[in-house]
């Protein structure tokens, strides 16, 4: 892709990306080598080859083992300039940054370092590169209610950081509705909501994330498609999603990209958005999704200025702040 391409130059907005989903093994081994750990893996090389995943759980068992190289406040500050770095050069203005805190809490690191270490890059991001953010935790729903309320309370002190809260991890047999009170506890602080619905999971899941949970918007959502009063539900409503064309792929959620249902959700009317989701572990960042969907769906240059528009529009940016990247 040439640097003047539209996929990489048209403004855009972010905002399906797991920070510790950006982690390139380069920066895996140098955290590694840097905390004294070792990796179960030979080298860099060895790490990438094994970045062909069968399923959702595949790939979620290889990114929880790779963070466990993220310990110290560094760690979380270089992981998130480079993620910033990356994605400025793919035409990302605005970032709504995912972190998944059980995650690291769990293996004894503070939410503190997390924090800290996350804020330390995000402070200055307009200034070194050009790109405003926002901090979504997410709760991993394979740990359940109960972890997703204690999470919650230790993330209240520090509320002011962030703009909202997720849901996110293995999503089968994990419905949604368990973490309505939860989501209402967020609410309740002023967060704003966004949900992972219909990626593996059932269309029942994407209902229940809009009207238990009140999500202001669905990540991927893509198997909506199989249930039509729901298609036109979220068209009718214009509730975003941040469709992951690279990950859907390689989770073999969709068999090929020119298979993808992104088509059929433009066509009804969805506020549809392209996002990277994990983008050291699924082949691309952002552009790279922007780019893939052009070349094997047909979009032409004015449907990726529309993608990119609606990803301003989908953000939790203000009307002012949108309205500067439009
Ligand atoms: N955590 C990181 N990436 C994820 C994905 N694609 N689905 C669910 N949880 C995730
Ligand atoms: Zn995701």
């Amino acid at each position: 892709m040439s640097p003047e391409d539209t996929a990489l130059t048209v403004p855009k907005a972010e905002l399906h990306l797991h920070i510790e989903g950006a982690l390139e093994p380069e920066l895996a081994f140098e955290c590694a080598r840097r905390n004294g750990i070792t990796l179960p893996y030979a080298d860099v090389a060895d790490l990438r080859r094994r970045y062909d995943f069968s399923d959702l759980q595949s790939f979620l068992g290889l990114y929880y083992t790779g963070m466990d190289v993220l310990r110290t406040r560094q760690d979380f500050t270089d992981l998130t300039d480079s993620y910033l770095d990356r994605a400025r050069k793919q035409g990302v203005r605005h970032a709504e940054i995912f972190f998944d805190p059980q995650a690291h809490t769990t293996r004894g690191v503070a939410l503190e370092t997390v924090l800290d270490g996350l804020e330390a890059s995000l402070a200055t991001s307009e200034q070194r590169f050009g790109v405003t953010t926002r901090l979504i935790a997410c709760f991993l729903r394979d740990h359940g209610p109960d972890s997703a309320m204690a999470t919650f309370d230790e993330l209240l002190p520090h509320a002011h950081k962030l703009t909202g809260v997720g849901l996110d991890s293995a999503e089968a047999g994990f419905p949604p509705d368990a973490f309505a009170p939860v989501f209402d506890r967020a609410r309740e602080a002023g967060l704003r909501l966004v949900a992972h619905a219909g990626e593996e999971g059932p269309p029942e899941y994407v209902w229940q994330a809009l009207d238990v949970l009140g999500v202001d918007r669905v990540d991927h959502g893509i198997r909506a498609v199989e249930d039509t009063a729901l298609l036109r539900r979220i068209a009718r409503d214009q509730v975003p999603l941040t469709v992951c064309p690279l990950s859907n792929v390689r989770l073999r959620c969709v068999d090929t990209l020119d298979e993808h249902c992104l088509p059929r959700l433009v066509d009804t009317g969805v506020l549809t958005t392209l996002n990277s989701d994990d983008p050291s572990y699924f082949g691309g960042y952002v552009g790279d999704n922007f780019h893939a969907v052009r070349q094997e769906l047909g979009f032409d240059d004015a449907a990726l200025r529309e993608f990119a528009a609606n990803s301003v529009r989908a953000s939790f940016l203000g009307a002012g702040e949108q309205d500067r990247l439009l």
